[in-house]
């Protein structure tokens, strides 16, 4: 197959007189043609909407800005070609040749950080970075002064902070597109299109599903955008969790807005027969105000081969990875254990993503 990505380009602006638009606003005052109008009126609409799908140039701040399933099949279609060519050793290091990304984590990361960097590099594009602990930031540099200047050096932003806001706070003085990359306990938007990703690869669809996340809601970045994503689906969502750790009503009412069942559970052998897709997630010990607390809620619910005889032979459990001990490394050669292959799916989308940011439409 040939790889269709466009060399990136300057986003041109879309307005009455852009490359998008068939004729000037005055012509078509002046002609006083119905019919013209219209055709223009469509084609501006389509124009419209081809720019709203469009991601070139935009930063990726959270899976609020994705409102079209249409708009997650482009990014898929575009990761399914760059994994084919992955697979098929065949280059796309021609896609994002001369473009830099600058990888800005001011939390740790081992995946998300690594896969954007083999993404941009299998792209062709190169790498530059910085963290809290080796740069200025521990002379007293803000985010706002280190991402303008990240921004002059760099096409593209991709930042990891503990604090829910710093995206927004880097976006304002970025001249750059950002990628949320991980806002403490906010949204992690490409770690929930990665995950669909792995669900349409996986189970070769979405809709129907029955998708039971587990652990930590409370705290978890992931669910909380994975959450949000799949309400673009017809699923049925279930929450195993301590009491404690439950997904916040924030969300929980999100998802209800759209329309989307949602059941609350306190164990999870009642809910895993019916489970498609068992979405694991660590406590997040680094949260917690106590050792105490976090006591109280570690230990709960881990997959093991033999909890595992309870589900569905016929369905994949996820983890966002790290994991501590909720899932049992002897479960690792089950075939349903599709952790592994998640975070190789998380580069994939990565491609796309970074494709798609500084390319054109
Ligand atoms: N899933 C994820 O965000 O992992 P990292 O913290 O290692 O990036």
């Amino acid at each position: 197959e040939e790889l269709h990505v466009k060399i990136p380009e300057p986003t041109k602006p879309f307005g009455p007189h852009s490359a998008l638009s068939p004729l000037p606003r005055q012509r078509l005052d002046s002609a006083g043609n119905q019919m013209y109008k219209e055709l223009f009126q469509e084609s501006v609409g389509r124009a419209s909407v081809t720019q709203a799908r469009s991601l070139s140039g935009k930063n990726i701040l959270s899976v609020a800005m994705f409102t079209m399933k249409e708009q997650l099949n482009d990014i898929y279609n575009l990761a399914s070609i760059f994994k084919a060519r992955v697979h098929k050793d065949r280059p796309c290091d021609d896609v994002l040749k001369g473009k830099v990304m600058a990888s800005c984590f001011y939390e740790v990361s081992t995946r998300t950080c690594c896969s954007f960097a083999a993404a941009m590099q299998r792209l062709g594009g190169r790498v530059i970075y910085m963290d809290e602990s080796s740069s200025s930031v521990k002379k007293g540099e803000t985010l706002e002064d280190s991402i303008a200047v990240m921004s002059g050096y760099a096409d593209v932003v991709v930042l990891r902070h503990p604090e829910v806001g710093a995206m927004a706070r880097a976006a304002d003085v970025c001249r750059k597109p950002v990628i949320n990359a991980g806002d403490g306990i906010g949204e992690h938007p490409t770690q929930a299109l990665l995950d669909v990703f792995t669900i349409r690869e996986e189970i070769g669809t979405v809709n129907g599903l029955t998708i039971t996340m587990v652990g930590d809601l409370k705290h978890g970045r992931t669910v909380h955008s994975l959450a949000r994503l799949l309400t673009l689906y017809n699923v049925t969502i279930n929450y195993v969790s301590p009491t404690a750790l439950a997904m916040p009503e924030k969300v929980f009412n999100f998802v209800a807005q759209k329309g989307i069942q949602q059941n609350v559970y306190s164990t999870l052998e009642e809910v895993l027969p019916e489970t498609d897709v068992l979405y694991m997630t660590r406590i997040q010990k680094e949260r917690f105000e106590s050792e105490e607390e976090y006591n109280a809620t570690c230990g709960l619910y881990v997959v093991t081969p033999k909890l595992m005889t309870r589900a569905k032979n016929r369905m994949i459990v996820m983890h966002p990875l790290p994991r501590n001990n909720e899932i049992d490394k002897a479960f690792d050669n089950d075939k349903r254990a599709a952790y592994f292959r998640q975070a190789e799916y998380g580069m994939y989308v990565r491609m796309s993503l970074l494709a798609m940011v500084l390319g054109k439409n």
